[in-house]
């Protein structure tokens, strides 16, 4: 089993074996909202990478993609997520484009628990607008198409998460519920909730 936490820091916590879990999905699946109260829950911290990109970059995510364009964006991304990803008890909340780059999920070590929290276009656009966080890439004449386009093209992306959420039948404390029981309960099993 390849690991990044040789000496299984994580796997004395609670029984389960993993060290660190990455929240993925599409903008405004909820992974800045979920993150924080799981990582309470299991006594770990939380970082958003969006948030340390920002730390990394100096800017705001609109004003880098603005002044720098997507791509530095994306490569910051990467530098950044690269360094979270070696630390244990960590919940990362990533951002909806950094799963889907072809080996970026199927990479991770297997004491990092992968989870897709799941949302339709329609609910991301409705979330997406009342957070009032700008994201650059909705920023165009018809969001919900765009959100459509996208969410087509990174689905096979986040179905390789080693385990789903639909955060439309969920609330976000029964989203946090579902991961934390299931850790007690069955860890190895995939859940599909
Ligand atoms: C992006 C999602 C955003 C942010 C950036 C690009 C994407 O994060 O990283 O605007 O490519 O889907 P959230 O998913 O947290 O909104």
């Amino acid at each position: 089993m390849r690991s990044a936490d040789p000496e299984g820091k994580g796997r004395q916590l609670g029984g389960h074996p993993f060290s660190r879990v990455v929240l993925v999905g599409f903008m405004g699946s909820g992974k800045s909202t979920v993150g924080p109260l799981l990582a309470r829950e299991l006594g770990w911290d939380f970082t958003d990478l969006d948030s340390a990109i920002e730390e990394e970059a100096g800017c705001s995510i609109p004003t880098l993609f603005r002044s720098r364009g997507e791509e530095a964006f994306r490569e910051i991304e990467d530098r950044v997520a690269q360094r979270v990803l070696l630390e244990c008890e960590v919940v990362m909340a990533s951002g909806g484009g950094w799963p889907c780059r072809p080996t970026r999920i199927k990479n991770l070590t297997d004491d990092t628990l992968s989870i897709w929290l799941r949302v339709s276009p329609e609910r991301a656009i409705e979330r997406a607008g009342r957070q009032g966080v700008q994201r650059p890439l909705l920023n165009v004449a018809d969001p919900l198409g765009r959100a459509k386009e996208l969410l087509a093209a990174r689905e096979p992306y986040y179905q390789s998460a080693r385990w789903w959420v639909d955060t439309e039948a969920y609330s976000v404390d029964e989203v946090v519920r579902h991961v934390i029981d299931r850790l007690r309960s069955d860890p190895e099993r995939p859940l599909r909730a």
